[in-house]
């Protein structure tokens, strides 16, 4: 089944089948599997010494993660506290406001905030005065930009928000939204104890619009139970009809053990391999069809949005928040289990409430492990960048940055890239890899090539698949 799709994509069922491993989203490299408690706050201090010692000021991105959500989604793989008692996010914040002031203290004051995110859980679980008390917490430690051109974004559960929240939102500097939506269909959202009508969906991509947020993006999920290529097919139509500027459409990942809440999910009724695998074909072709780019790994967006704009200018990011436009920042996350990315190092804050408290009481960083980057996972860092962003990688600038020989370093990954090459996925020149349409889709497979700590990652089962 060889389908050419439009815009170098093509959907290839066999290569998917054959060359879907298991992996990582490679939203770092290395992967937070590499992390340890060797890496903790001391380590961190050092490295925003560094960086703030940089002679040309490197911007920032702050990240905030707010983990409540008053209802759970049965699916969900987030690091989610599910409560209805508001009273929690008190407690919470005043710990988070604790984070804020001392991780301000670390970083110089002329470092700009270029990029600020509100993750969760439901950054919307919050209520507009303490929306407010956070983003003045934040600018009275950070350097926040007052012009409109930073990328400051925050996730929004559709059923957590009113209208006049997203005005507040704007207002507080918020130009990008992404919307959890995941399925239309009534009888997938009831599977998935997500019941959510197209009507409140709308009510807020109509208030973004009003209100002036430049990029709208909508959260789907296919691979959930009941769904079938007409069901979905329904869902992105009318998806298609709100004119998002762009989309995440993930792929569901059925790990009962190792997300609980998943084993309220009655596994006989997800699609089986072969449906969801036409599901993402129809997804594919309806949303080119409809006009959208694909950006790789889940993502979608209209050809005038910055992030296609960004691919075609090569200068695409990736980080722990997706695809990025901004690509110098030094990431300061903070919030249980958040990940910063500080210089050349991870580091990653604790996961739950009573370990957060606990440490911000005694005046310390949460942070509970990380790892420092040596030189051989700078440069595979660097190439699994460049392929994810921009399907090809330029081998001789590698050579330049790094100072080696890039056929004799990678010999065995040429190697192992070479059956892939006479697959039709790749084509390796003297001084470029290039990913063609048919290896698109499985970008993730092609880099696992390049990481290192690949193959204890494979047989630890800790990652998805694309079905
Ligand atoms: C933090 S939630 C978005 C904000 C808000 N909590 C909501 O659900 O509307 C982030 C997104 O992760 C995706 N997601 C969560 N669990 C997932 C899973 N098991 N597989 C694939 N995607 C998942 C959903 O698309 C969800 O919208
Ligand atoms: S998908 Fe969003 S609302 Fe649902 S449980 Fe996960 S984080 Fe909470």
């Amino acid at each position: 089944m060889n389908e050419p799709m439009k815009h170098d994509l093509v959907f290839d069922a066999d290569m998917v089948r054959r060359y879907d491993l298991s992996g990582p989203r490679y939203t770092s490299y290395p992967t937070a599997i590499e992390f340890h408690d060797g890496f903790g706050a001391p380590q961190y201090r050092e490295w925003v010494r560094r960086t703030n010692a940089e002679s040309i000021p490197r911007p920032l991105s702050l990240y905030f993660h707010i983990p409540f959500c008053s209802t759970v989604c049965y699916y969900c793989a987030c690091n989610k506290i599910i409560t209805k008692n508001r009273s929690h996010a008190v407690s919470y914040l005043e710990h988070l406001y604790k984070e804020i002031q001392a991780q301000g203290r670390l970083f110089d004051r002329q470092r700009t905030v270029d990029q600020l995110h509100w993750g969760g859980g439901t950054p919307t679980f919050l209520h507009e005065e303490q929306m407010e008390e956070l983003m003045s917490q934040t600018a009275q430690n950070f350097k926040l930009r007052d012009d409109d051109k930073g990328e400051y974004s925050i996730e929004i559960d559709p059923r957590q928000t009113t209208p006049q929240s997203m005005a507040v939102l704007r207002r507080l500097g918020f130009n990008r939204i992404s919307l959890g939506v995941q399925d239309y269909d009534p009888l997938v959202q009831k599977a998935v104890n997500r019941i959510q009508s197209e009507e409140e969906t709308m009510a807020v991509v109509e208030a973004a619009r009003d209100n002036g947020f430049r990029s709208l993006s909508i959260d789907l999920i296919y691979g959930l139970p009941h769904q079938t290529r007409e069901s979905f097919a329904r869902t992105l139509d009318r998806i298609v009809q709100g004119d998002p500027d762009r989309l995440s459409v993930f792929n569901y990942a059925h790990l009962p053990q190792r997300f609980k809440t998943q084993r309220q999910i009655n596994a006989e009724e997800l699609p089986a391999p072969a449906e969801k695998l036409a599901i993402l074909q129809l997804t594919i072709e309806r949303l080119l069809d409809a006009g959208y780019v694909y950006i790789g790994m889940d993502h979608f967006a209209k050809p005038d949005d910055e992030l296609a704009a960004a691919q075609r200018e090569r200068k695409l990011y990736r980080n722990f928040q997706g695809y990025s436009t901004h690509d110098d920042c030094d990431l300061v996350a903070m919030g249980i289990s958040a990940i910063s990315s500080v210089g050349d190092c991870y580091s990653q804050n604790v996961h739950t409430l009573e370990e957060y408290y606990e440490r911000i009481d005694r005046e310390e960083l949460p942070i509970i492990r990380g790892v420092e980057l040596g030189e051989d996972d700078k440069l595979r860092q660097q190439i699994i960048r460049e392929l994810i962003c921009h399907f090809s990688l330029a081998t001789n600038t590698i050579e330049d940055d790094f100072d080696i020989d890039f056929s004799s370093y990678f010999a065995t990954e040429i190697e192992a890239l070479r059956s892939m090459e006479s697959d039709g996925l790749l084509r390796i020149s003297d001084d470029n890899i290039q990913i063609l349409p048919k290896g698109r889709l499985l970008i993730r497979s092609i880099c696992m090539v390049f990481d290192h700590y690949r193959q204890r990652n494979a047989t630890a089962g800790k990652f998805s698949r694309l079905i």
